[in-house]
């Protein structure tokens, strides 16, 4: 359990991490998970990580009616009794997450009520490729002031086809359950195929869904009457495990992360290879060494299977310490940067126009650090591992909202960070 009474800590630098740590369970597996659960009588959950973000999504689930019990990573729920199809603003406006509950919601209810979330430090999030897709399926949408009611025409359940404008993560896992009721089949073009959203797929399928994914970025999804209670074990989280994968190169050490799925970081693990890194993938693990001079490299980020966009920040540490220029495009959110105007305080050379970041070998030296994003937060400490001095970085409930004990692991590994 992460130590949530701090808020900041002080890195020492410069310490070679070494060791082993085991992956957490995926919070962008989990979150979809729990958002499709109103569409289950029962079900029971392993490996789902203790983090903030959890929390918020049982108290959604608690608020519309769930009973349950979550310990030690096992969450058993009964979601028999539901009585509430809304899903008000206090929720929505401190996690995007919330508004994968609209689809199920529709599908279980025929109606769902759901706050219009924030945008955030990352970029405008709006959901008009969701609503689209609710609309174009034969669902009504108003959106008023921020509240956004979707209902079935007549009680009828979804049917037809849409293709998505762009391959939304979230607007594809919310079409899918808004679909899996459908009186006949639902057809959804250019989804997305992250490993979360492939995960909430065979999830659904194992209670007794009937999707089927074809010509690589196509779901069809055939309805069926209902679906029953399930357990299911959730991936292990693809992001921190780079993220502590890169704590190992930039302190120029070498960590091993066990009980993870190397498949799911083929292209940023291919980064790090290029970047002169040595990576040894186990069965089930990944080792990654610093064994000399960094060079720079360009990396674009996109969609699944290109680079992940979650590991972008990571990413620019690293080329921190590479010996020549690195070039980083932002091809996803359209201002995912926040986190380098930070690193300009501890002397990172970076020039940023837009969505593209020149970014030069630097000497870090500590500085006091603040954090904007879940994974901004972890950057800024893979950064104070990496420069000399004691650095402070702060808001460190951003960092609880997706990583668990990960100032633990990393001391475990060597580092030297303290809880002030
Ligand atoms: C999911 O967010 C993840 N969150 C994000 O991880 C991740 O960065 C993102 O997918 C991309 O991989 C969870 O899974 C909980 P999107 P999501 O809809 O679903 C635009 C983290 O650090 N867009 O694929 O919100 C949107 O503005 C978080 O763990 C529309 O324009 O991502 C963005 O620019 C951060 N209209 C792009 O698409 C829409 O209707 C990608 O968004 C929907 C999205």
């Amino acid at each position: 359990m992460n130590n949530i009474k701090s808020n900041s800590v002080l890195i020492k630098g410069m310490n070679p991490l070494s060791g082993t740590v085991s992956a957490q369970g995926s919070k962008n597996a989990t979150l979809p998970i729990l958002s499709a659960l109103p569409l289950l009588p029962e079900v029971e959950l392993y490996n789902v990580p203790d983090l903030s973000d959890i929390h918020e999504m049982l108290s959604i689930l608690k608020h519309l009616g769930a009973t349950y019990t979550f310990d030690n990573g096992h969450l058993s729920m009964n979601l028999e009794n539901l009585q509430n199809n809304d899903v008000s603003f206090e929720f929505t406006s401190k996690m995007r997450a919330s508004s994968l509950f609209m689809g199920p919601l529709l599908s279980r209810f025929g109606k769902s009520t759901v706050g219009m979330p924030g945008g955030c430090v990352i970029g405008s999030r709006p959901l008009d490729i969701h609503l689209l897709g609710f609309e174009h399926l034969g669902a009504t949408v108003d959106n008023n002031n921020g509240i956004i009611t979707s209902a079935l025409k007549d009680g009828k359940g979804l049917e037809g086809e849409f293709t998505l404008s762009f391959p939304s993560v979230g607007a594809t896992q919310n079409l899918i359950s808004a679909s899996v009721f459908s009186p006949s089949t639902v057809t959804l073009h250019n989804v997305a195929i992250e490993p979360e959203v492939l995960e909430m797929v065979n999830f659904l399928n194992k209670a007794g869904a009937d999707i089927t994914l074809k010509d690589h970025n196509t779901l069809v999804i055939k309805g069926v009457p209902k679906l029953n209670k399930v357990t299911h074990s959730i991936q292990p989280d693809r992001i921190e495990v780079f993220t502590l994968l890169v704590a190992g190169i930039v302190s120029k050490g070498s960590v091993t992360v066990v009980n993870c799925e190397p498949e799911h970081l083929s292209s940023p693990l291919q980064a790090l290879v290029q970047m002169g890194a040595k990576i040894e993938l186990g069965d089930g693990s990944i080792t990654a060494s610093y064994v000399g001079k960094l060079e720079g490299i360009k990396v674009q980020t996109g969609v699944y299977p290109s680079f992940p966009t979650d590991c972008q920040q990571q990413i620019s540490v690293a080329m921190l310490h590479a010996e020549t220029p690195s070039v980083l495009i932002e091809k996803v959110f359209n201002s995912r940067f926040r986190h380098l105007d930070e690193l300009q305080k501890m002397g990172a050379k970076i020039k940023i126009e837009n969505n593209v970041a020149v970014i030069e070998h630097s000497d870090l030296s500590f500085a006091t650090l603040d954090s904007f994003d879940l994974r901004g937060a972890a950057s800024m400490i893979l950064a104070g591992l990496s420069s000399t001095g004691i650095t402070k970085v702060s808001s460190l409930h951003y960092l609880y909202r997706g990583y668990e004990g990960f100032v633990e692991k990393l001391n475990h590994l060597g580092a030297d960070i303290s809880y002030v």
